[in-house]
């Protein structure tokens, strides 16, 4: 018996020598090309490239911090609560790999690595070339006046026919001050001109709420002669650090001839300096139909109050909000997007049944603002009709949290008011009414 343990112990301490001896930096290349290159690359999402020796070797030391600390890649949700189909973690091997190797000094090693893998658009994490790119028409100017800017915009396009959209993707074009969008793509009656009329208009935060489709279509001129309404085929999100929007074989959306995609609510960061953005959307088609259009959801707290003042009193460091919504049918979860502000500490999600059994759907034990997601299941989730899903969000209001806007911290409104400044809890869903076998369908 001990004979086979030493055996095996020496066996061990081999293998791991030999792998030691092998760490350079074409074994570590492939790691982290697959983990990193797709947003540090040249033109690519972050600030700087990782894609060769040089570039990765005079950042050893801040690799080595923001790796160990997981802040990068950037996933900030629990793995262990819930996996996902896009998640960016590096594994415990990958993880212990590249740190082993940048102790080691980081070596470049006698071996050559394998050709740069090649990339296609910029700003982009999806390593294929678009089928459409529908960009703004000119750069929105973000005046330097230190507040909040909100617009909407209107992208139009014209197809050959209708098509059918696997993935799509929203390409900030100046990342330090876009803060969020939300967008449509709307189909519009045949007599509608899209391309005529206005770009876009600017409103003030105090009128979000107040933003209705009638006013937007007719702004726009999207109403067709005979009085025939614009029809929303889609309705996504973009949030700072969301990874591309992709669909399995079958499911997606029509994109239609002819018809907007409105970035409905599109807002800037204050800046103090004067910044332009031309910001774009990669659309990529698919070969086969989507029979089964994807839903969206977005749900709320309930409010106690009703004169809409809720707030999150400063210092306080432990507000809790909760969402509770019961499902009436059977419904097959694809995303799942927590969203909060800059108070946000931490976040929750899980349905239970009526037979009491509890499903898992996503937690964020550190909230970062940064660096949100549409958190795709691995497989979709079958929420059986009757179910709660709950969703619990704690803020931290008090000096301990570095993401305060305020020092000293100040009574926040929650729920109310729109700005960088306030807060707000928001469960998204992406979902389609369930079909026999959809738990067993694998997500892109
Ligand atoms: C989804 C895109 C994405 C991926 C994947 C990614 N990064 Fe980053 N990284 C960024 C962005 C954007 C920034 C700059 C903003 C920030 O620091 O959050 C950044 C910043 C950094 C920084 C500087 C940190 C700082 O505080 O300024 C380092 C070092 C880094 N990344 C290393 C890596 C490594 C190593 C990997 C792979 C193991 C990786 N990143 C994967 C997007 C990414």
């Amino acid at each position: 018996m001990r004979k086979i343990v030493l055996a095996i112990y020496i066996g061990l301490n081999i293998s791991g020598l030999a792998q030691q001896k092998e760490l350079n930096y074409a074994k570590l290349k492939p790691i982290i090309e697959k983990k990193c290159v797709s947003c540090h690359r040249e033109n690519g999402y972050a600030p700087f490239g990782l894609e060769n020796y040089n570039e990765i070797v005079k950042r050893k030391d801040f690799i080595k911090y923001v790796i160990t600390n997981d802040y990068m890649p950037p996933w900030r949700a629990n793995n262990n609560y819930r996996h996902f189909a896009n998640s960016k973690a590096l594994s415990k091997e990958e993880k212990s790999l590249i740190l082993q190797w940048l102790n080691e000094g980081a070596r470049i090693g006698p071996e050559k690595p394998t050709s740069n893998k090649k990339w296609y658009n910029e700003g982009s994490q999806v390593n294929q070339k678009p089928d459409l790119i529908l960009s703004m028409k000119a750069p929105f100017t973000v005046p330097a006046i230190n507040q909040n800017v909100y617009i909407c915009y209107k992208i139009p396009f014209e197809l050959k026919h209708d098509t059918f959209i696997k993935a799509i993707e929203f390409v900030p074009g100046n990342k330090s001050v876009v803060h969020h969008a939300s967008y449509q793509i709307i189909e519009v009656a045949d007599d509608v001109d899209v391309f005529s009329g206005p770009d876009f208009f600017q409103y003030d935060a105090d009128t979000l709420n107040r933003v209705k489709d009638d006013h937007d279509y007719k702004y726009f001129n999207l109403i067709g002669k005979n009085g025939k309404m614009p029809k929303e085929v889609y309705h996504n999100g973009w949030l700072p650090g969301t990874s591309v929007q992709t669909y399995p074989s079958g499911i997606g959306f029509k994109m239609p001839k002819k018809g907007v995609l409105l970035i409905r609510n599109f807002h800037y960061s204050p800046t103090p300096i004067e910044q332009q953005d031309l910001s774009k959307f990669y659309i990529f088609f698919s070969s086969k139909p989507a029979i089964r259009n994807i839903g969206f959801a977005a749900f709320k707290p309930n409010n106690p109050t009703k004169d809409g003042k809720w707030y999150i009193k400063a210092n306080d460091s432990n507000f809790a909000a909760h969402i509770n919504v019961k499902f009436h049918n059977d419904v097959s979860l694809l995303n799942i997007n927590p969203h909060m502000h800059k108070l946000g500490k931490y976040f929750k999600a899980y349905a239970v049944t009526s037979k009491n059994d509890t499903i898992p759907l996503v937690e964020i034990p550190k909230w970062d603002f940064n660096w949100q997601e549409f958190y795709r299941f691995e497989k979709m989730i079958k929420i059986p009709a009757g179910s709660v899903l709950h969703a619990e969000a704690l803020y931290d209001n008090s000096a301990k949290n570095a993401a305060n806007p305020y020092s000293p911290p100040k009574d926040v409104l929650f729920e109310w008011g729109m700005n960088d400044d306030s807060e707000m809890m928001r469960l998204v869903l992406l979902f389609l009414p369930y079909e026999m076998g959809d738990e067993k369908i694998a997500l892109p």
